[in-house]
């Protein structure tokens, strides 16, 4: 394991209204993951607009991810990435589901996720230069450091390997922010309360939106990639806020 010299540059501020201080931040994400694993299916689905399968599928694609590649998904959750991953590389290719909670990679074993580790983004146990991608699927949230984490994605890429992060970015207009924070941060958890029964899902998809609108802009996002060395970062934006992320580890592919 290796770490990065550069400074610590969190997602987000501290979100007291859900711990008290950054130190207590995992344990209660950790926790809220895996109450409400059975749960994420179900509310992925029904807040989806556009952001299910299909559009993480075609995201995959424009990534360049193809067969007989090694793949690893962090922040795999339920596996949703992590299976359609598997689709494309097939038999001859490798998918690794990463993920800390427990509750979400037992989810994503049902799917049908043959690899699955229980780790931090930031602290990655493999060796260095064995995957052709990273990807991470509406988890960047959720870590402690963003230099970190994108010096563990370089390290284990081989050379030439690419990154693939998908995230939902507030809109740059007040008005579109107000609009969507009616639906996420109200419609999604009462709906949620409502048919599952689930106060940890309903609080989980508080805190959904809450790290969204308290998340650093694309462009730290960008400078952050590019600070740990990643080149070709660009942004590839859908309906104003389905951010894709790429960025590749120079060198040439074996
Ligand atoms: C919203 S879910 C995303 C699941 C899936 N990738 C998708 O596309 O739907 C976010 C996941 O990030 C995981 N997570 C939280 N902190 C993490 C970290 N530091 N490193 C990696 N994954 C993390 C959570 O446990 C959770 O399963």
């Amino acid at each position: 394991m290796k770490n990065t010299d550069k400074a610590r540059l969190a997602p987000h501020k501290t979100l007291t209204d859900y711990y008290d201080s950054d130190k207590d931040r995992r344990e209660v994400v950790d926790n809220m993951f895996d109450s409400s694993a059975k749960h994420y299916d179900w509310i992925n689905r029904m807040m989806s607009f556009g952001s299910g399968r299909w559009y993480r599928k075609q995201a995959l694609q424009r990534a360049g991810v193809i067969e007989n590649m090694n793949v690893l998904d962090v922040g795999a959750g339920t596996g949703v990435v992590s299976h359609l991953a598997q689709g494309i590389v097939g038999e001859q290719g490798l998918v690794v589901a990463l993920d800390p909670s427990k509750g979400m990679l037992g989810e994503a074993k049902k799917l049908g996720v043959t690899h699955t580790t229980q780790a931090l983004g930031e602290y990655l146990p493999f060796q260095d230069e064995i995957f052709d991608i990273v990807t991470m699927g509406y988890a960047l949230r959720h870590v402690e450091d963003l230099h970190l984490l994108f010096s563990e994605f370089k390290r284990v890429l081989k050379p030439g390997g690419r990154i693939l992060l998908l995230e939902i970015t507030r809109p740059e207009s007040a008005i579109a922010t107000k609009i969507l924070k009616v639906y996420m941060k109200g419609i999604v958890p009462t709906v949620t309360r409502v048919f599952r029964r689930s106060a940890d899902a309903q609080k989980l998809m508080q805190y959904y939106w809450d790290t969204i609108e308290a998340c650093v802009p694309p462009a730290t996002i960008m400078d952050a990639m590019t600070d740990v060395g990643l080149t070709e970062t660009k942004r590839h934006v859908a309906q104003g806020i389905f951010s894709e992320y790429r960025g590749i580890k120079v060198g040439t592919a074996s």
